[in-house]
C-alpha cells in the first residue's frame, strides 16, 4: 500500500470506530508490529538512496498524525462511554415509595424497656446459658431431683445432666458462686418447657432480678417493682404481693398489678378482680445463699422473675402468646413504630 491509500483507509476505518476495544484493534492494524505503517517504513531500503529521505519524513508524519488521531478519538470515546453509563445506570432517587423497614419484635421492645428501667436502677445486665445443669436450674435452687416443684417446670432434657434451662433463675447460683455481695443483676433470656397453649409457649423469655446486700428486705422489692410497674403501665398501677411458694425464695410471694384494662374495677381480662398476676418474687432462701457460700446471717436477697411475654401480651391487649413466634408481618407490624 502507498502512503495515501495508507492514510484514506485509516481516515475511513477511525471515522467508523465506536469502542475503544475497536480502537486498540485500529492501532495494532496500522502501528503495531506487523502494523501498515511499520511495512512501509520496512519497505524504505528498497528505495533509491535519494528518495529515503522524503519518503521517510512523510512517513513520520503520517505516523504523528495518525497517534494524534488515535489520542484525540480515545479520549471521545471515553467520554461517549461515560455519558452511556451515566445514562443507563443512573439510580432514581426520586422513588417514593421506600421498602418495608424493620422494627424490634414486640418481646424484644418490652424486654429493653424493663433492662433500660433496671440499669438506670444500677443493676448489671448477665446473660447465661440457654442449655444449663441440672445442677444450677434445680438443685442449687433447692429444688432437688424428686421435688415435685420439678413437676411444674418439665423441660426438654439432653441428658440426664443437661437440659434447656426452665428459669433464668437458673443464673442466681451460677452468680453467686463468682461473685459475692452487694450483687444487683438481672438476667435477661429465653427459657424452655414442655407447655404449648394460648398462654404458654414451649420457648418463651423471662428477666431474672437478684439483690444480695446486707439489709435487704421484702420492702425493697415491692420499691423496684412499684417502679418498673409505673413505668410499664402508668403511674397509678398498684402492686399487690400474695403468698406464694418457690424452693428458692422464703417467703415467696406472687405478684399482682392492678388490671391495665379497667383500671381495678373488674373486666373479663382480669376475671372481675382488678388484679392481673404478673410475676414471682421473693426472699432469697438463705439455703441458696449457703450453698453458694455467702453467709445468710449477714446477707439476705430479693429475686424476683419476669415473663416477657406475658407483660406485653398485658400491655398490648394480646390473647394467645403464639402470636409472637408466627412472623405474621400485620401483627408485628404495630409494634415498634
Ligand atoms: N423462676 C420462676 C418461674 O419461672 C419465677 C420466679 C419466682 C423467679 C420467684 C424468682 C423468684 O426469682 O424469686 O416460675
Amino acid at each position: 500500500m502507498t502512503i495515501a491509500e495508507i492514510q484514506n483507509s485509516f481516515d475511513a476505518e477511525i471515522a467508523n470506530c465506536e469502542s475503544l476495544s475497536q480502537l486498540q484493534e485500529l492501532k495494532v492494524k496500522y502501528l503495531g508490529k506487523s502494523g501498515a505503517l511499520t511495512a512501509l517504513l520496512k519497505s524504505i531500503k528498497d528505495l533509491a538512496p535519494e528518495e529515503r529521505p522524503t519518503f521517510g519524513a512523510k512517513v513520520n508524519e503520517l505516523r504523528k498524525r495518525m497517534e494524534d488521531t488515535f489520542a484525540l478519538k480515545a479520549d471521545e470515546l471515553a467520554t461517549k462511554e461515560m455519558t452511556r453509563r451515566l445514562r443507563e445506570e443512573r439510580v432514581d432517587i426520586s422513588l417514593t415509595s421506600c421498602p418495608d423497614r424493620g422494627a424490634l419484635h414486640p418481646v424484644t421492645l418490652i424486654e429493653n424497656r424493663i433492662c433500660n428501667l433496671m440499669i438506670a436502677m444500677g443493676f448489671e445486665v448477665l446473660s447465661g446459658p440457654e442449655i444449663e445443669t441440672d445442677y444450677y436450674n434445680f438443685q442449687a435452687l433447692n429444688i432437688p431431683y424428686d421435688h415435685p416443684a420439678r413437676d411444674m417446670q418439665d423441660t426438654f432434657y439432653i441428658t440426664d445432666r443437661y437440659l434447656l434451662r426452665t428459669q433464668t433463675s437458673a443464673m442466681q447460683a451460677r452468680v453467686m458462686e463468682r461473685k459475692k455481695p452487694p450483687l444487683k443483676i438481672i438476667c435477661p433470656g429465653k427459657v424452655f418447657r414442655s407447655d404449648n397453649d394460648a398462654s404458654h409457649s414451649p420457648v418463651f423469655h423471662q428477666i431474672e432480678g437478684l439483690v444480695v446486700d446486707k439489709n435487704i428486705t421484702l420492702c425493697d422489692l415491692k420499691g423496684t417493682l412499684e417502679y418498673i410497674a409505673a413505668n410499664l403501665f402508668g403511674p397509678q398501677t398498684k402492686v399487690r404481693f400474695r403468698p406464694s411458694f418457690f424452693p428458692f425464695t422464703e417467703p415467696s410471694v406472687e405478684v399482682d398489678l392492678t388490671c391495665s384494662n379497667c383500671g381495678g374495677k373488674g373486666c373479663s381480662l382480669c376475671k372481675e378482680t382488678g388484679w392481673i398476676e404478673v410475676l414471682g418474687a421473693g426472699m432469697v432462701n438463705p439455703y441458696v445463699l449457703e450453698n453458694c457460700g455467702i453467709d445468710s446471717n449477714k446477707y439476705s436477697g430479693y429475686a424476683f422473675g419476669i415473663g416477657v411475654e406475658r407483660v406485653a401480651m398485658i400491655k398490648y391487649g394480646i390473647p394467645d402468646i403464639r402470636l409472637f413466634y408466627e412472623n405474621d408481618q400485620r401483627f408485628l407490624k404495630q409494634f415498634g413504630k
